[in-house]
């Protein structure tokens, strides 16, 4: 069922647990994630960045796959399509593919250009019944070519945001999106705390949920946050089990070069990997 994230993200900010995120690159990546999500009978969140959906032939063909596979496989839990870090005409162009949920990143804009660019495209999504999600201070690390330095947000813009009528909203804590450095301090909770109190209990978004150890997570969601992005874990779960089926030499055996078969252990390692951050989170059993 695709529905908006606006009500799947309230309730896990009142139950006090967080719907994850997973990003999606193909057939096999949304197939995983939709299966393992209905078998949890979690509610859950596909996430889509600008390079993603081009790869992918465009936000239309997307938003026509995924439907269609919603359908095809009989999915019953709450599903969100969302717009990762979108730009401004990438919103506008999701908004019109029938996605059901944006994100506009307006993190790197002064924040008088973020707050008109977010008032504007809280008020296109709304008419269009989608959920939409803001940026203040932006996530460290690369994602699809954005680098961000992985900044602190203040409480202060957090609140001008918040108070844009988005539905939920992505602050900086010293998050950042790939690998944790070695020297990586972990999340300023008292900075997550002060932007909470800041921002009336508006569910607040985790980006760069890769490697982010289990404790961590956990204060985070006491702490407001009811959706955790998690991206390039599932990319090395599927890279590492790819790899292991071919140094093996099994695409050499009989018909091991099928893409079905070749992309297969690949595909259970994304399910493994999405099934371990949903007991994590704790959204199973919350559909
Ligand atoms: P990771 O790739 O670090 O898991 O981050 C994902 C993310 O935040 C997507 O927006």
């Amino acid at each position: 069922m695709l529905v908006n994230a606006a009500e799947m993200l309230k309730k896990a900010r009142d139950g006090k647990y967080a719907v994850g995120q997973f990003n999606i690159n193909n057939l096999e990546w949304t197939k995983a994630v939709l299966s393992t999500a209905e078998e949890l009978k979690s509610p859950v969140i596909l996430g889509v960045s600008e390079g993603a959906g081009k790869y992918m032939a465009g936000y239309t063909t997307v938003a026509a796959m995924v439907k269609a596979m919603d359908a095809s496989l009989g999915i019953t839990v709450p599903v969100a399509l969302h717009l990762d870090h979108g730009s401004y005409d990438g919103c506008k162009k999701c908004i019109e593919a029938g996605f059901t949920s944006i994100m506009f990143d307006g993190s790197h804009f002064e924040i008088s250009e973020n707050v008109a660019k977010t008032t504007e495209l809280v008020a296109l999504a709304h008419a269009a019944k989608l959920s939409i999600e803001a940026e203040v201070g932006s996530i460290g690390g690369e994602e699809d070519g954005v680098i961000g330095e992985g900044e602190v947000a203040s409480p202060e813009e957090c609140k001008k945001i918040a108070s844009l009528g988005i539905d939920f909203l992505a602050a900086g804590i010293g998050n950042i999106h790939g690998i944790y450095p070695p020297n990586w301090k972990g999340l300023n909770f008292d900075a997550l705390g002060k932007i909470h109190d800041a921002t009336d209990g508006i569910p607040l978004v985790l980006h760069g949920g890769t490697g982010i150890p289990s404790d961590m997570i956990k204060k985070a969601i006491s702490l407001g946050v009811s959706k955790i992005n998690v991206n390039t874990e599932c990319q090395l779960a599927f890279a590492a089990a790819t790899r292991g089926y071919i140094e093996a030499g099994k695409d050499k055996e009989s018909k091991g070069f099928d893409p079905r078969k070749l992309l297969a252990p690949g595909t259970d390692a994304i399910k493994a990997t999405v099934k371990e951050k949903i007991d994590l989170f704790g959204s199973a059993g919350k559909a």
